[in-house]
């Protein structure tokens, strides 16, 4: 049981190791919904809103809470975000949408639909693949190769040079451990910036038609996009693909080898993938926060947000808000309607929505096709991080169909 609402700290990744998190933002929409976190050492406090509603009225809210100081703890409370105003996530107003317009050129859904198949065509290969080894990682074995490869082809970057963008970008967001330190993370988000300027360069001189020649030859407002623009969307590209679909895909496992009763619901046909993918985004939530600054006084909840303070809207609790989902912690592959906000919402919805349900589907898709039984024997290891929920390793079996 958490005692006492003072003395949690959501930005100390230890706190999604150790807590009941169900109990934990239970408690915080119930008595605390509109939460100050306190201060620590030399770390400012912020606030922690939990409530659905009150999350979607702050994501909506881009000009009293801007994203332009930051828009994950980890940048907002160091005061500012190098990429702001170059990279769509920490962008607002006019350049947001002119920029977010052209990358959605490039990942409408209607482009993307044999992207789908793609998807699809590897990640059952991935899971045929484990099937026949009888035992695999399903972190490393197979999550690992599904989105980097889309996001991969999409960019059209060298496959050999894919395994070294997932360990960076593991290590960007989400500490595999407490032993990491956050050099590591420096040094990883800075290898990944050098490798887009290289191969954007590449890109400007020879283009193709993929998603990194679009952004290095595109135009906005007649201009191209400044180099530095160029190499933070790549960046924010690859790092918003790979890892959020990841972590749903090895959540999604962990809870159908939990909750058999729904496995045998999706085995069955009596629900459809694309019903079970939202649920499984909602149950898994990777993404478990996002946040603003406040640029002016915001009333929220009954408290006053004052201009300059940090906003983090949790994700995690809001699909879990009793007021939106009925019986919301049960895992109902069936749920309808599904309001979950694992994408955000309103004008920095992610840009990648249509890709990261293809990814969780297809992961489903396989599941059902090719397994007959899912076997977890081992917790698995969990990411050390305030930001990203999920796993770097986990141990299964799956027993094959019989043909
Ligand atoms: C299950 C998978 C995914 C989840 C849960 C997820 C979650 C999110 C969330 C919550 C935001 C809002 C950020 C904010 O309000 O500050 C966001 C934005 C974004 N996502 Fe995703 N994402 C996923 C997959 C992807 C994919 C596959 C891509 C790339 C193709 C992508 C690229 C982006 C980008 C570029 C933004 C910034 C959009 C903007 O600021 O206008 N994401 N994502």
């Amino acid at each position: 049981m958490t005692a006492d609402l003072a003395t949690v700290d959501l930005a100390d990744p230890q706190t999604f190791l150790d807590a009941d998190l169900h109990e934990l933002f239970g408690r915080l929409r119930a008595e605390s919904p509109v939460h100050w976190n306190e201060p620590r050492d030399d770390r400012p406090g912020f606030w922690a809103i939990t409530r659905h509603a009150d999350c979607v009225t702050a994501y909506k809210d881009n000009e009293r809470l801007t994203s332009e100081r930051g828009n994950v703890l980890s940048t907002l409370l160091q005061g500012n975000d190098s990429a702001s105003g170059k990279m769509l996530a920490v962008t607002d107003g006019e350049r947001h949408r002119a920029v977010r317009k052209l990358m959605l050129k490039s990942l409408s859904p209607r482009l993307l639909g044999a992207v789908a198949e793609q998807v699809r065509a590897r990640t059952f290969g991935l899971v045929r693949d484990a099937i026949a080894r009888g035992e695999c990682d399903f972190a490393t074995d197979v999550a690992d190769h599904i989105p980097i490869n889309t996001i991969g082809d999409l960019m059209d970057v060298p496959a050999a040079d894919r395994p070294r963008l997932v360990e960076w970008n593991n290590r960007t967001l989400s500490r595999i451990s407490s032993e990491d330190s956050e050099m590591d993370e420096w040094l990883a988000r800075n290898e990944i910036l050098l490798y887009f300027t290289d191969l954007a360069d590449q890109r400007r001189r020879k283009p193709g038609d993929d998603v990194l020649s679009a952004l290095a030859n595109g135009l906005v407002d007649g201009q191209p996009l400044a180099e530095d623009e160029v190499v933070f969307n790549s960046y924010s590209l690859i790092l918003g693909a790979d890892e959020s679909s990841r972590m749903s895909s090895i959540g999604a496992i962990i809870a159908l080898a939990q909750h058999p009763e729904q496995w045998r619901r999706l085995k069955s046909g009596e629900v459809g993938v694309e019903t079970a993918t939202e649920e499984v985004l909602r149950w898994t939530t990777p993404a478990m926060h996002f946040g603003r600054r406040a640029v002016a006084d915001v009333e929220l909840g009954g408290r006053t947000i004052r201009d300059g303070d940090v906003v983090t809207m949790w994700n995690t609790s809001a699909n879990l808000d009793e007021e939106v989902f009925a019986d919301p912690t049960r895992f109902d592959l069936a749920r309808t309607p599904n309001r979950h906000i694992a994408f955000g919402f309103g004008p920095h919805f992610c840009l990648g929505a249509f890709l990261g349900r293809a990814h969780v589907g297809s992961v489903l898709e396989a599941l059902r096709d090719e397994v007959a039984e899912i076997r977890v024997p081992g917790p698995g290891t969990r990411l050390y991080s305030n930001f990203v929920h999920g796993y770097s390793s986990l141990p299964v079996e799956l027993v094959p169909e019989p043909r």
